[in-house]
């Protein structure tokens, strides 16, 4: 413990490993910037719109985009519905809008079968290839577009759109600092919950002003880009596959969906016509044990995340590791440590309600000052997604099972197959 707590701490010594992560990720982005003080440069732009206060601040517009997902499984009902590409639309949404004031429309694609979803699908499988042969992801991005979408279609097909929304976001913004300067922030947050958010990340991002009167460095053209990439792919396939493996456990297990659709029963009761806020849902004890279990099953980054022992050397026990030696861990294997979590693969929220294992052994979403910036975010988004479920709608799987809900580890875990469910609405 002593060892992973070393590797993985708020002041590091032990640094990513720049061979693996500017193979897999954008080189410029927040996950793979190896240098301490410029990551914590970069992290101090975007980490307030992810601190709690900011995700509490956004409860309106998550609701938004939730009763938008809501709306179209009502018009699906009595079919069978594909959760596991809804949950994506969702998440694609909420961060697109988030990021750029204007969400990229996957909640409106018929059976939520948008193009960008699967686009995505094809980035998640191309990150093995791209970690063991690093040049296929800097071809995808020279050559041009008919070549690029051969050798790694996923990194260049997003590659690609936020080139092309970051021009335009830049453009903008060059039009707007020329006429009157206050006007522009209404101007810059268009789309249909702008009024909901009080500001989007990328205004923050381009506001070279604003930003230099902080002492602050705005990012230049490509580090926005690789940033954007970062960001849509980060924040969204994580979320939507914890989602899809807590819909699956909770229907697969008629005490547990009993037990929660009674908990959301009395909060609904109590709420009248309103809707429930994030702060009262989050206060629901199952329901918080169903997130948890939810996220520790999901393992949301299952591979290796591996550091670099500093010029110093490190003894690791007995064992003396020289300088530049890489090192790793897995947090899939604290998850399912059967001395941590008795039974590990079952899926029990009770075990996170009465003597819950000590909080230093939940690592889903790493430690130190690299851990995940969008924590906050995801709670939010799993809670309020799975209380308007589970008081919408009796939901019942549809052809989907064990082998279908198999996953491998692409970098980010991808299930063999779909979650897919029929709906009708709860009484
Ligand atoms: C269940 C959902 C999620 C899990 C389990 C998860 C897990 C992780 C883990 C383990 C890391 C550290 C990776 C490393 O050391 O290389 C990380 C980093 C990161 N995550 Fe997440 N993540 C989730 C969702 C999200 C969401 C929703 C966002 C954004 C909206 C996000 C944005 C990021 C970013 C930007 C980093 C890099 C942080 C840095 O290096 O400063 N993640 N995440």
């Amino acid at each position: 413990m002593l060892v992973l707590y070393r590797m993985y701490k708020q002041n590091p010594t032990f640094l990513k490993d720049p061979n693996f992560y500017h193979a897999i990720s954008q080189p410029y982005s927040l996950m793979s910037i190896i240098d301490p003080v410029e990551h914590r440069a970069r992290r101090e732009l975007v980490a307030p719109f992810f601190s709690k206060r900011a995700i509490y601040a956004l409860d309106g517009f998550l609701w938004s985009k939730i009763e938008r997902f809501c709306l179209r499984i009502t018009e699906c009902m009595g079919q069978p519905v594909m959760l596991q590409d809804g949950f994506h639309s969702l998440t694609v949404d909420i961060i697109s809008t988030y990021l750029f004031g204007k969400p990229f429309g996957m909640l409106d694609e018929p059976g939520f079968n948008g193009q960008h979803i699967r686009n995505m699908e094809k980035l998640i499988v191309n990150i093995p290839m791209c970690k063991h042969f690093p040049i296929l992801r800097k071809l995808a991005l020279k050559l041009p577009m008919p070549i690029a979408m051969r050798i790694a279609p996923g990194f260049a097909y997003m590659a690609e759109i936020c080139t092309g929304i970051v021009k335009e976001l830049l453009d903008l913004r060059a039009k707007e600092t020329s006429l009157d300067e206050k006007a522009s922030v209404s101007k810059s947050v268009t789309g249909e919950d702008s009024g909901l958010i009080h500001q989007t990340i990328y205004h923050a991002l381009l506001d070279q002003s604003g930003l230099a009167a902080k002492g602050k460095r705005a990012p230049d053209m490509q580090e926005l880009i690789d940033e954007s990439i970062l960001f849509l792919s980060a924040g969204t396939d994580t979320s939507s596959f914890t989602l899809t493996i807590a819909v699956y456990h909770i229907l697969s297990n008629p005490s547990i969906l009993l037990k929660l659709q009674q908990e959301l029963a009395e909060l609904k009761e109590s709420c009248g016509d309103q809707k429930p806020s994030l702060k009262a849902i989050e206060k629901l004890p199952y329901l918080a044990g169903v997130v948890k279990e939810s996220i520790r099953l999901s393992h949301g980054a299952p591979g290796r995340l591996p550091r670099v022992v500093p010029s110093t050397g490190a003894n690791v026990g007995n064992v003396y590791l020289p300088p530049g030696t890489v090192v790793t861990m897995c947090c899939y294997y604290i998850d399912l440590n059967a001395d941590i979590y008795p039974e590990p693969f079952k899926f029990l929220p009770e075990r996170w309600l009465v003597n819950p294992p000590a909080e230093k052994w939940f690592l889903p979403f790493s430690k130190g000052s690299r851990s995940c910036i969008g924590m906050n975010l995801v709670y939010a988004e799993i809670s309020m997604t799975l209380a308007a479920l589970f008081m919408k709608f009796d939901l019942k799987l549809y052809q989907t099972g064990p082998k279908e809900m198999e996953w491998r580890d692409y970098g980010l875990p991808m299930t063999n197959g779909h979650l897919r469910v029929t709906a009708t609405p709860r009484e």
